[in-house]
Protein backbone atom coordinates (compact mmCIF):
# COMPACT_ATOMS: atom_id res chain seq x y z
CA UNK A 1 0.00 0.00 0.00
CA UNK A 2 1.77 3.43 -0.87
CA UNK A 3 1.54 6.43 1.38
CA UNK A 4 -1.75 7.89 2.31
CA UNK A 5 -2.72 11.67 1.20
CA UNK A 6 -2.79 13.77 4.40
CA UNK A 7 -6.41 14.15 5.87
CA UNK A 8 -4.83 18.39 6.69
CA UNK A 9 -3.43 18.70 3.40
CA UNK A 10 -4.22 22.00 2.02
CA UNK A 11 -8.22 21.60 0.41
CA UNK A 12 -7.95 22.27 -3.47
CA UNK A 13 -8.07 26.08 -4.23
CA UNK A 14 -11.59 26.08 -5.64
CA UNK A 15 -12.61 26.00 -1.61
CA UNK A 16 -10.86 27.29 1.30
CA UNK A 17 -11.28 25.44 4.72
CA UNK A 18 -14.70 25.51 5.97
CA UNK A 19 -16.64 24.29 9.17
CA UNK A 20 -18.83 21.47 9.12
CA UNK A 21 -21.82 23.90 8.65
CA UNK A 22 -20.82 25.91 5.74
CA UNK A 23 -19.40 22.79 4.13
CA UNK A 24 -23.36 21.19 4.06
CA UNK A 25 -24.43 25.04 2.93
CA UNK A 26 -21.69 25.46 0.42
CA UNK A 27 -22.33 21.83 -1.38
CA UNK A 28 -26.05 22.20 -1.65
CA UNK A 29 -25.63 24.42 -4.30
CA UNK A 30 -22.43 23.52 -5.62
CA UNK A 31 -21.58 24.05 -9.01
CA UNK A 32 -17.52 22.38 -8.88
CA UNK A 33 -18.24 19.29 -11.25
CA UNK A 34 -20.61 17.89 -14.40
CA UNK A 35 -22.61 16.62 -11.53
CA UNK A 36 -24.78 19.51 -10.72
CA UNK A 37 -26.15 19.27 -14.01
CA UNK A 38 -28.06 16.26 -13.52
CA UNK A 39 -28.94 15.96 -9.63
CA UNK A 40 -31.93 16.83 -8.14
CA UNK A 41 -30.88 17.08 -4.69
CA UNK A 42 -26.77 17.31 -3.00
CA UNK A 43 -27.10 14.05 -0.62
CA UNK A 44 -24.38 15.80 1.92
CA UNK A 45 -24.95 13.07 4.67
CA UNK A 46 -26.46 12.28 7.95
CA UNK A 47 -26.13 10.40 11.41
CA UNK A 48 -24.44 10.89 14.30
CA UNK A 49 -21.58 13.27 14.13
CA UNK A 50 -20.25 11.49 17.50
CA UNK A 51 -19.84 8.64 15.87
CA UNK A 52 -16.97 6.18 15.98
CA UNK A 53 -17.12 4.84 12.31
CA UNK A 54 -18.10 7.09 8.90
CA UNK A 55 -19.64 4.79 6.48
CA UNK A 56 -18.85 6.24 2.89
CA UNK A 57 -19.72 4.64 -0.49
CA UNK A 58 -19.57 5.82 -4.11
CA UNK A 59 -22.05 8.26 -4.48
CA UNK A 60 -26.07 9.00 -4.03
CA UNK A 61 -28.21 6.55 -6.43
CA UNK A 62 -31.44 7.21 -7.43
CA UNK A 63 -33.66 7.35 -4.48
CA UNK A 64 -30.84 9.32 -2.47
CA UNK A 65 -31.27 11.56 -5.39
CA UNK A 66 -34.77 11.72 -4.99
CA UNK A 67 -35.15 12.16 -1.21
CA UNK A 68 -31.27 13.97 -0.53
CA UNK A 69 -30.63 11.09 2.18
CA UNK A 70 -27.66 8.82 1.40
CA UNK A 71 -28.30 4.69 1.53
CA UNK A 72 -32.05 4.83 1.52
CA UNK A 73 -32.72 2.96 -1.92
CA UNK A 74 -32.03 -0.61 -2.46
CA UNK A 75 -28.20 -0.51 -1.56
CA UNK A 76 -29.30 1.33 1.58
CA UNK A 77 -31.63 -1.16 2.92
CA UNK A 78 -29.44 -3.72 3.03
CA UNK A 79 -27.00 -1.76 4.40
CA UNK A 80 -28.96 -1.55 7.34
CA UNK A 81 -29.58 -4.87 7.36
CA UNK A 82 -26.20 -5.70 7.41
CA UNK A 83 -25.68 -3.00 10.09
CA UNK A 84 -28.61 -4.54 12.58
CA UNK A 85 -27.22 -8.36 11.71
CA UNK A 86 -24.30 -7.22 13.85
CA UNK A 87 -26.29 -5.30 16.32
CA UNK A 88 -25.04 -1.83 14.58
CA UNK A 89 -28.05 0.52 14.94
CA UNK A 90 -27.77 3.09 11.89
CA UNK A 91 -28.87 6.42 13.78
CA UNK A 92 -25.51 5.45 15.74
CA UNK A 93 -22.79 5.48 12.84
CA UNK A 94 -22.18 8.25 10.01
CA UNK A 95 -23.16 7.73 6.28
CA UNK A 96 -22.20 9.42 3.25
CA UNK A 97 -20.64 9.41 -0.21
CA UNK A 98 -17.32 9.91 -1.77
CA UNK A 99 -19.37 12.20 -4.15
CA UNK A 100 -22.49 14.10 -2.76
CA UNK A 101 -24.41 14.33 -6.43
CA UNK A 102 -25.70 11.34 -8.47
CA UNK A 103 -23.47 10.30 -11.00
CA UNK A 104 -25.69 9.72 -14.04
CA UNK A 105 -27.39 6.13 -14.66
CA UNK A 106 -25.84 5.01 -11.72
CA UNK A 107 -22.06 4.90 -12.76
CA UNK A 108 -19.09 4.96 -11.31
CA UNK A 109 -17.79 8.65 -10.15
CA UNK A 110 -15.42 9.84 -12.13
CA UNK A 111 -11.99 10.95 -10.58
CA UNK A 112 -12.42 14.80 -11.04
CA UNK A 113 -15.76 14.36 -9.77
CA UNK A 114 -14.17 12.56 -6.30
CA UNK A 115 -11.20 15.06 -6.68
CA UNK A 116 -13.80 18.29 -6.66
CA UNK A 117 -16.14 16.84 -3.77
CA UNK A 118 -13.18 15.67 -1.66
CA UNK A 119 -13.33 18.79 0.35
CA UNK A 120 -16.79 18.29 1.80
CA UNK A 121 -16.22 14.70 2.60
CA UNK A 122 -12.52 16.22 4.46
CA UNK A 123 -14.29 18.67 6.39
CA UNK A 124 -17.12 15.73 7.34
CA UNK A 125 -13.98 13.36 8.67
CA UNK A 126 -12.58 16.43 10.75
CA UNK A 127 -15.54 17.50 12.17
CA UNK A 128 -16.40 13.54 12.94
CA UNK A 129 -13.45 12.49 13.65
CA UNK A 130 -14.40 8.94 13.58
CA UNK A 131 -11.77 6.07 14.77
CA UNK A 132 -12.94 4.11 11.52
CA UNK A 133 -13.76 4.54 8.07
CA UNK A 134 -15.65 1.80 6.33
CA UNK A 135 -14.82 2.35 2.80
CA UNK A 136 -18.10 1.00 0.66
CA UNK A 137 -16.56 -0.71 -2.77
CA UNK A 138 -13.70 0.54 -4.45
CA UNK A 139 -14.27 3.82 -5.43
CA UNK A 140 -13.74 5.31 -1.39
CA UNK A 141 -11.24 2.22 -0.75
CA UNK A 142 -8.72 2.63 -4.00
CA UNK A 143 -8.80 6.68 -3.53
CA UNK A 144 -9.00 6.87 0.24
CA UNK A 145 -5.59 4.10 0.48
CA UNK A 146 -4.21 5.11 -2.61
CA UNK A 147 -3.68 2.19 -4.33
CA UNK A 148 -5.35 0.00 -7.03
CA UNK A 149 -5.58 -3.03 -5.48
CA UNK A 150 -9.08 -4.36 -5.76
CA UNK A 151 -11.72 -4.54 -2.88
CA UNK A 152 -11.66 -8.13 -2.85
CA UNK A 153 -8.16 -8.41 -1.82
CA UNK A 154 -8.70 -5.64 0.57
CA UNK A 155 -11.28 -6.12 2.16
CA UNK A 156 -12.02 -7.20 5.90
CA UNK A 157 -8.75 -5.65 6.63
CA UNK A 158 -7.66 -2.44 9.35
CA UNK A 159 -5.48 -0.14 7.53
CA UNK A 160 -3.79 2.37 9.55
CA UNK A 161 -4.43 5.82 7.80
CA UNK A 162 -3.85 9.47 9.31
CA UNK A 163 -4.92 10.73 12.17
CA UNK A 164 -5.25 7.71 14.08
CA UNK A 165 -7.73 6.30 11.35
CA UNK A 166 -8.47 3.09 10.35
CA UNK A 167 -9.54 2.77 6.67
CA UNK A 168 -11.47 -0.91 6.49
CA UNK A 169 -12.88 -1.35 3.23
CA UNK A 170 -15.79 -3.96 2.68
CA UNK A 171 -17.88 -4.51 -0.34
CA UNK A 172 -20.39 -2.16 -1.52
CA UNK A 173 -24.04 -3.09 -0.57
CA UNK A 174 -25.28 -3.26 -4.11
CA UNK A 175 -22.81 -5.83 -5.35
CA UNK A 176 -24.09 -8.08 -2.56
CA UNK A 177 -27.69 -7.24 -4.08
CA UNK A 178 -26.34 -8.49 -7.53
CA UNK A 179 -24.98 -11.58 -6.02
CA UNK A 180 -26.90 -13.18 -3.37
CA UNK A 181 -25.59 -16.68 -2.81
CA UNK A 182 -25.03 -17.14 1.11
CA UNK A 183 -22.63 -20.28 0.30
CA UNK A 184 -19.34 -20.25 2.12
CA UNK A 185 -17.07 -18.26 0.85
CA UNK A 186 -19.46 -16.20 -1.23
CA UNK A 187 -19.38 -12.15 -1.23
CA UNK A 188 -21.42 -11.83 1.34
CA UNK A 189 -20.77 -14.43 3.60
CA UNK A 190 -17.72 -12.07 3.50
CA UNK A 191 -19.64 -9.44 4.31
CA UNK A 192 -20.97 -10.63 6.87
CA UNK A 193 -17.88 -11.97 8.51
CA UNK A 194 -16.36 -8.81 8.05
CA UNK A 195 -19.48 -6.39 9.80
CA UNK A 196 -19.08 -8.92 12.99
CA UNK A 197 -15.06 -8.20 12.95
CA UNK A 198 -15.74 -4.37 12.30
CA UNK A 199 -18.76 -4.59 15.91
CA UNK A 200 -16.12 -5.76 17.37
CA UNK A 201 -13.32 -3.14 16.38
CA UNK A 202 -15.80 -0.46 17.79
CA UNK A 203 -16.21 -2.62 21.17
CA UNK A 204 -12.58 -2.13 21.70
CA UNK A 205 -12.22 1.06 20.90
CA UNK A 206 -15.42 1.94 23.23
CA UNK A 207 -13.70 -0.17 26.09
CA UNK A 208 -10.19 2.18 25.75
N1 LIG B 1 -24.85 3.75 -3.37
C1 LIG B 1 -23.93 4.55 -2.80
O1 LIG B 1 -22.73 4.38 -2.98
N2 LIG B 1 -24.36 5.52 -2.02
C2 LIG B 1 -25.66 5.73 -1.76
O2 LIG B 1 -25.97 6.66 -1.02
C3 LIG B 1 -26.58 4.87 -2.35
C4 LIG B 1 -26.17 3.89 -3.17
Amino acid sequence: MSEVRSLFEKPAKALPRMSFEEARTKSATCTLCRLKDSRTNVVFGEGSEKSLVMFIGEGPGEVEDQTGRPFVGPAGQKLTEILESAGIKREEVYICNMVKCRPPGNRVPQKDEVEACWPYLQTQIQHIKPKIIVALGNVPAQYLLKTTDGITKIRGQFFKWKDGIEIYPMFHPSYLLRNPSKEKGSPKYLAWQDILQLKKRMDEFRNV
